[in-house]
């Protein structure tokens, strides 16, 4: 096949790269895989990524696969120009922006039946989190990263613990595929919150001034379950705790737990877990806004308020 020029379009020295093809000279670069609507937090990642010297490509694509039907792709924010401007200003390489039709040429229907035939990760179907509430998101998710994956060519992807199972799920599919993406490493980089320890998501930006105070009800709640652990309560009472104060936030739990931190399966209690960081998981809907959030439970959330 004969090879596209690069879009040889730059903004100062940031490279605007819309096909496959074009990447070739970035292989082996740091992936940054995103939705767009970019924050601080994905800032962090770009930032982290560079630190280790290899020039860092953010990936742009809002992934028709792993949204259900009902769920919000159509109204997903679409933001590019700011954006564009966040990747230059956190150190960007290059910035990929696929099309639907370049990621599947066979169409969206088409590559949805082809996700769901995909075999999963253990972690992506037992833990009954993400993966039970949105059944088929984790099977559109690797399916888009191993594209990405396979495109790029990265020696190392970044992701955010925010989407804590997600980042499990991608650590145990590269793993499984080792010799795929020869050397690839994927790095796990801390959750950026608000001031007021709110986890950053493009997502936030759903949230009506007048919900914000409830929704410091997750973090707070996981502060109290690294409260719970630190004074040795067992796991079911440190759930409780955990609901209880997602309840006086008016927050639709859909779950609150803690769990074995590489598995994602339900442990006991807290000892010797806590030593490798028993892990407190949370998401709950504020009106129709779906929000999660997780920490270790041997870590400390600074905000607690009320
Ligand atoms: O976390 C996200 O933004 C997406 O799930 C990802 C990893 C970019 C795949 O579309």
């Amino acid at each position: 096949m004969r090879k596209r020029a690069i879009k040889g379009e730059y903004l100062r020295h940031m490279q605007i790269v819309e096909h496959a093809e074009s990447l070739t000279p970035l292989h082996g670069c740091a992936l940054v895989a995103t939705m767009g609507a970019l924050h601080a937090g994905h800032a962090s990642l770009i930032k982290q990524a560079a630190s280790d010297g290899r020039p860092v490509v953010v990936s742009l694509f809002v992934n028709p696969t792993q949204f259900s039907k009902g769920e919000d792709f159509s109204k997903y924010p679409r933001t590019l120009e700011a954006d564009r401007e966040l990747c230059q200003s956190a150190g960007a390489a290059a910035i990929f922006i696929p099309s639907v039709q370049d990621m599947y040429p066979y169409g969206v229907d088409a590559a949805n039946a082809e996700a769901i035939q995909l075999q999963l990760p253990l972690v992506a179907t037992q833990p009954k989190l993400e993966d039970a509430q949105r059944p088929t998101h984790f099977a559109g998710v690797c399916q888009v990263v191993a594209k990405l994956f396979d495109m790029c060519q990265p020696a190392a992807a970044n992701f955010g613990e925010k989407d804590f199972q997600q980042l499990r799920v991608i650590q145990e599919m590269v793993r499984r595929e080792g010799a795929r993406w020869k050397k690839l490493v994927v790095h796990a980089c801390p959750t950026i919150r608000e001031s007021d320890g709110l986890a950053m998501s493009s997502r936030n930006r759903y949230l009506q001034a007048n919900q914000r105070e409830n929704a410091r009800g997750l973090s707070r709640a996981l502060a109290a379950a690294q409260e719970c652990a630190r004074a040795d309560m067992d796991i079911a009472a440190a759930e409780s705790e955990m609901l209880r104060v997602l309840a006086r936030h008016q927050l639709l739990v859909e779950y609150a737990v803690i769990r074995a931190p590489d598995t994602l399966l339900p442990i006991e209690n807290f000892e010797p877990k806590l030593k490798s960081g028993a892990r407190a998981l949370i998401a709950a809907r504020l009106d129709g806004v779906r929000l999660i959030d997780n920490a270790s439970c041997d870590g400390a959330i600074s905000d607690r308020g009320g």
